[in-house]
C-alpha cells in the first residue's frame, strides 16, 4: 500500500571506496577552513574546501570525514559557497586504507584542469559534548568538553589547512596543545583569541594510514557552556486529521532530559531563585521553553503526569491561507512543573488543534488530498534522539503515499480504531533518530478518500444515536411497567 514517492537522497553505494595513488590524484585542496560552533546537545560544523583540479573532466569530488566524526554527524549538506541549493551526495563509505567515511559530492558542472571551486559542508553533530565533570553542585558552573581530530581528513593533498573552535563565552577552562607537529607549522600551532581557539595554519598536508598513525591526533576544548544541555529521549508526535470536524490535531509526547552535570548535593530552590535573579550558574537550569507553533492553533493543551500544568502562554496568531509565504507563528510558553536540573528528566504532552484547510490541499481532478505535517516542533538547542510521528488519516482513506524530508529509519501502515469508526483509520507512522535544528521539514502525505468512506461516519453517528434512543425507549417501557405495579 506504501509507496515511496523518491529514492532516498543518500545512496549507499558501496563499502569500499578507491584510495588514489599519490600520482594521480585529481584534485588538491588549495585552503580547507573548519569552523566549530560550540554547543550543548548540538555543534555546527562547517567547512570550507577551496579545491582545484588537477586532471580533467572533474565531475565529483570526495569529502571524507574520520570515522568518528561520521559517527556524530547526524546532518549535513554540501554547497558551492554563496549559493542556497544543496549538492548531490552519495555516501560511499569507509575508504580502502580505513582512514575514514567518504562522501561523493557531484559537482555543479565539469572542471577543467586548474579550475577551482569553493565548497562548504554543514554539518551538525550530536552526543559530541559531555560533561565534565559529570556531577556539580548548583553553585558550580556548567561545563563541557569537546574532542575532535586535529587535522582535517581528505583524501587530496591540502596545501594548508585550520580550524577555528568557537565557545559562546570566552570563558575557555582548557584547551589542548598539538605535539609533533613543528613539519607542518610556521607560527604556532593553536592560538586563542577571546573565544576562538585556532588550530593551525598547517602546511602541505598529506593524508595516509602512516600519516594518520604517526601524527593525527584528538584534541578536546573544555568550556563554559551558559544554557541548558537538553536531549529529547523520546518523541511521539501524533497528528490526527479529521475531515469530519475540519480539524487538524497534533499532540506530542515529550520525555527530556536535562543532560548537563548531575546535581552534587541538594537541590535548593531559594538558592536557584537567588541565582536566577543575579543571572548566574542557573541559565543551565531549565525553568522554561519557547515553542514556535503553526498560526491559527487554537485549544493549545499542556500536562504532565501530575495534570495540567496552567503555567503556559500562547501568543496566538490568526490562521493564514495555504501555500502562503507565512513567517507567522504562534508562541507558545512553556513553564515545567519544576526547575529541570542536571540529570533530572520531565515526560508532558503538548497539543493543539489548527484548521484543516491550513495544511490540506484536494484536487478535484483525482480527488487527491495532500496534506504536510512538520516532523516535529523545535525545543531550541535540543537533540531528539528517537522520534515517532504516526499521522491518522480518515476512516476509509486509500492510495496512501507519503515523503518524509529527509530518510526516515523506518516506516509502517497500521490501522488506528476509535470509537465510532467502523472500519478504522489507516495511519502512517515514520521513526526517526538523533533530529537536530537542521531537521524542520513537513512529511506529506496523499490520499484518496472514496465517497461511501465519507457516508460511513455519519452512518456510524446515526447508528450510535439510534442505538441510544433505542435503548432510552426500551428503558422507558421497562419503567412504564414498573410504574403500573
Ligand atoms: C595549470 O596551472 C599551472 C601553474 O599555474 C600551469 O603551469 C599549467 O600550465 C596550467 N595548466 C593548464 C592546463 O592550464
Ligand atoms: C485540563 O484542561 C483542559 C482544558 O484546559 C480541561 O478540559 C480539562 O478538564 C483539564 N483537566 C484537568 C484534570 O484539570
Ligand atoms: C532520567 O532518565 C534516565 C534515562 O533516560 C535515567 O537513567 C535517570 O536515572 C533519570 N533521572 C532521574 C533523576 O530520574
Amino acid at each position: 500500500m506504501i509507496r515511496r514517492w523518491r529514492t532516498l537522497p543518500l545512496l549507499l553505494v558501496g563499502a569500499l571506496a578507491p584510495t588514489f595513488s599519490l600520482a594521480s590524484l585529481p584534485f588538491e585542496n588549495t585552503a580547507i577552513v573548519r569552523s566549530i560552533e560550540l554547543g550543548g546537545s548540538l555543534v555546527h560544523v562547517s567547512t570550507t574546501y577551496a579545491v582545484k583540479a588537477l586532471q580533467p573532466g572533474q565531475t565529483t569530488y570526495q569529502i571524507m570525514l574520520s570515522k568518528a566524526e561520521r559517527a556524530k554527524t547526524s546532518w549535513f549538506d554540501v554547497k558551492v559557497k554563496g549559493q542556497t541549493v544543496p549538492l548531490e551526495v552519495a555516501e560511499l563509505g569507509e575508504d580502502e586504507s580505513s582512514i575514514g567515511h567518504l562522501l561523493s559530492v557531484s559537482l555543479p558542472k565539469e572542471l577543467a584542469v586548474n579550475g577551482t571551486l569553493n565548497l562548504v559542508l554543514e554539518t551538525v553533530q550530536t552526543h559530541a559534548t559531555h560533561p565534565y565533570p559529570e556531577r556539580a553542585t548548583q553553585k558550580e558552573p556548567q561545563l563541557l568538553k569537546y574532542e575532535a581530530d586535529l587535522f582535517i581528513t581528505s583524501p587530496y593533498a591540502t596545501l594548508v589547512q585550520r580550524t577555528k573552535v568557537r565557545s559562546s563565552s570566552p570563558n575557555v577552562v582548557s584547551y589542548t596543545t598539538p605535539h609533533d607537529v613543528d613539519s607542518f607549522v610556521k607560527d604556532g600551532s593553536v592560538t586563542k583569541s577571546g573565544a576562538t581557539i585556532t588550530y593551525g595554519p598547517y602546511y602541505n598536508i598529506q593524508m595516509d594510514a602512516v600519516f594518520i598513525a604517526k601524527y593525527q591526533q584528538p584534541i578536546s576544548v573544555h568550556y563554559n557552556f551558559d544554557h541548558a544541555v537538553l536531549e529529547v529521549k523520546t518523541l511521539r508526535r501524533t497528528a490526527e486529521i479529521s475531515h469530519w470536524g475540519s480539524n487538524l490535531n497534533i499532540e506530542d509526547d515529550i520525555y527530556l532530559r536535562n543532560a548537563g552535570p548531575t546535581l552534587k548535593g541538594h537541590f535548593s530552590r531559594l538558592e536557584h531563585q537567588s541565582q536566577s535573579y543575579f543571572r548566574k550558574f542557573s541559565s543551565h537550569i531549565l525553568s522554561d521553553l519557547t515553542l514556535h507553533l503553526p498560526p491559527g492553533v487554537t485549544n493549545a493543551y499542556y500536562y504532565d503526569q501530575n495534570g495540567n500544568v496552567s503555567t503556559s502562554h500562547l501568543r496566538k496568531t490568526p490562521s493564514v491561507a495555504k501555500g502562503s509565504k507565512a513567517s507567522q507563528y504562534s508562541v507558545l510558553e512553556l513553564k515545567p512543573r519544576y526547575p529541570v536540573l542536571g540529570g533530572w528528566n520531565y515526560s508532558y504532552t503538548i497539543g493543539f488543534d489548527t484548521p484543516l484547510e491550513d495544511s490540506v490541499s484536494y484536487d478535484a481532478n483525482n480527488g487527491i488530498y495532500n496534506i504536510g505535517i512538520p516532523v516535529m516542533t523545535l525545543i531550541p538547542g535540543a537533540v531528539v534522539d528517537d522520534a515517532e510521528v504516526k499521522i491518522i488519516l480518515p476512516e476509509g482513506a486509500t492510495n496512501v503515499e507519503f515523503i518524509s524530508p529527509f530518510p526516515e529509519l523506518s516506516s509502517t501502515m497500521s490501522t488506528h480504531i476509535t470509537y465510532l469508526d467502523t472500519t478504522g483509520r489507516p495511519a502512517v507512522i515514520l521513526a526517526y533518530k538523533d533530529l537536530t535544528d537542521k531537521h524542520t521539514g513537513m512529511i506529506y502525505v496523499s490520499y484518496q478518500v472514496p465517497f461511501s468512506a465519507h457516508l460511513k461516519k455519519p452512518l456510524s453517528v446515526s447508528a450510535a444515536f439510534f442505538s441510544v434512543f433505542a435503548f432510552a425507549f426500551m428503558a422507558r417501557r421497562v419503567d412504564l411497567r414498573l410504574h403500573k405495579k
